[in-house]
């Protein structure tokens, strides 16, 4: 098995922290995330332990809820000291509503509207990352009108390749957030930053991009960012306070993708930053991080029932699911790889060559080509592992499918309904009846 919290049981079905997936698909209906709460603190903990270890009491690492939002989820990251970054009014809404400190949150994204800057303050917001020129203006003009000083970061672009794919590299100089170091605009924005009078410029933050393996694009952007802060520093008498590494250490999806240490890349990265702020003369800033992929991917495995196995003969076998792109759009997107188990059969051999169909009316609705499974037939569970990220959150309704439920699960029987299934009338509430 790809994780230990899977297992097989006497009925050669698959295990999830000791629930057999067959009745938890009979009990709550497919299609259906399952989420190992207990390896979703676990992940939480390598980063709170680690950076805590490294950095001190006031490092933070932010959950990026982007990767899965639901009220919940703030609830289980809070419980676990950690922060979260949140890109939208949508999940600051959602974050609020959990009842999430929102001081510990950090507001991202290159488009705020007007409105989420008046409503991020007015809900007292902890610190927003900002973009752009016009977002800047617009919260110190906010905050001046509320009579405050509103705590920023800088979103900078260190200007690396990650060697990741392309479409979720964000820290190359033409990318669309942040600004270029390379280019003097990040330099400029940092003095009109400094200029505002009702914004507390607090530091800066970085992202390169996701899904990476090792420690050195984190320490070569660290590299470029304290340059950038030690040239700050000289040109302004500034001393930053906070450094934000922003995301993206990688999740093994399949058995050939390479295990990831992070607690020693971070230690890694560590070493590395306080020898340069040494180097530099500097002060260790405040360090935070933003997970998202690595703290809930590997925590969720979403299981789904058989339709139909339709072989073509001389060509290719098909094995229909009641889901697909609607609630994991990756594999369209970005032709991702994952682990696919008959959760039925999983004592059999996996002697079956198939690709698994979503149910959707699309060719290209397909979960994943070519994997090994043990023959399904009609009613059999499919499980589909490490779909924590950007699965729900990336999910929609096309074909008027509902998103599935989220179910909690853990050890010693726990069990408990985070989010319901989506029901026809929840996705015709916003319709207006035209009669
Ligand atoms: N911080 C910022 C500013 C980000 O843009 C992201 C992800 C993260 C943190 C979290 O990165 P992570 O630790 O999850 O790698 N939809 C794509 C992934 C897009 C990532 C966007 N930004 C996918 O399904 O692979």
């Amino acid at each position: 098995m790809l994780y230990p919290d899977l297992a097989v049981n006497e009925q050669g079905h698959l295990t999830i922290a000791g629930h057999d997936a067959v009745s938890l698909a009979e009990e709550y209906k497919t299609a259906l995330f399952v989420m190992n709460v207990d390896k979703f603190r676990q992940n939480c903990r390598v980063y709170t332990d680690t950076m805590w270890e490294c950095f001190g009491d006031d490092a933070l690492p932010l959950y990026a809820s982007k990767a899965l939002c639901f009220t919940g989820i703030y609830r289980l990251v809070n419980e676990c000291g950690m922060g979260t970054d949140i890109v939208s009014p949508g999940e600051l809404y959602t974050a609020s509503k959990a009842g999430f400190p929102l001081s510990k949150a950090y507001f991202h994204g290159n488009n705020k509207t007007d409105h989420d800057i008046e409503a991020a303050i007015d809900a007292h917001i902890g610190t927003f990352i900002v973009d752009n020129d016009e977002e800047l203006d617009k919260i110190d003009e906010y905050a001046s009108h509320r009579g405050i000083r509103q705590a920023v970061l800088l979103r900078i672009t260190p200007g690396i390749d990650p060697h990741t794919h392309k479409a979720v590299i964000t820290g190359n100089v033409d990318s669309k957030f942040g600004k270029a170091i390379e280019t003097g605009q990040a330099l400029a924005f940092t003095e009109k930053a400094l200029k505002c009078r009702s914004v507390e410029l607090k530091g800066f933050h970085c992202h390169i991009g996701s899904q990476i393996f090792d420690c050195q694009p984190f320490c070569d952007a660290a590299d470029i960012m304290l340059g950038f802060i030690a040239k700050i520093k000289k040109q302004y008498g500034y001393e930053t306070e906070v450094l934000n590494l922003g995301g993206g250490f990688g999740v093994r999806y399949v058995e050939s993708h390479p295990h990831i240490d992070i607690a020693a890349n971070i230690r890694d990265v560590a070493s590395h930053i306080r020898a340069r702020c040494e180097e530099f003369s500097l002060r260790m800033p405040k360090i935070l991080m933003e997970p998202g992929r690595s703290i809930v991917a590997d925590a969720v495995t979403t299981l789904y029932t058989v339709g139909s196995v339709k072989e073509i003969t001389g060509f290719k076998n098909y094995v229909s699911i009641d889901g697909g792109m609607t609630d994991n759009p990756r594999y369209a997107l970005y032709q991702s790889e994952y682990t696919v188990l008959n959760a039925s059969r999983a004592a059999d051999d996996c002697d079956y060559v198939c690709t698994i169909a979503g149910r959707c009316c699309e060719s290209g609705d397909l979960i994943q080509e070519n994997v090994r499974i043990a023959k399904p037939k009609r009613g059999d569970i499919i499980a589909v592992l490490t779909t924590g990220a950007y699965n729900y959150s990336m999910a929609s309704n096309y074909n008027r499918i509902p998103r599935p439920a989220i179910l909690l699960v853990g050890e010693n029987g726990y069990k408990k309904l985070a989010v319901r299934h989506e029901t026809f009338e929840d996705m015709c509430a916003c319709d207006i009846d035209l009669r």
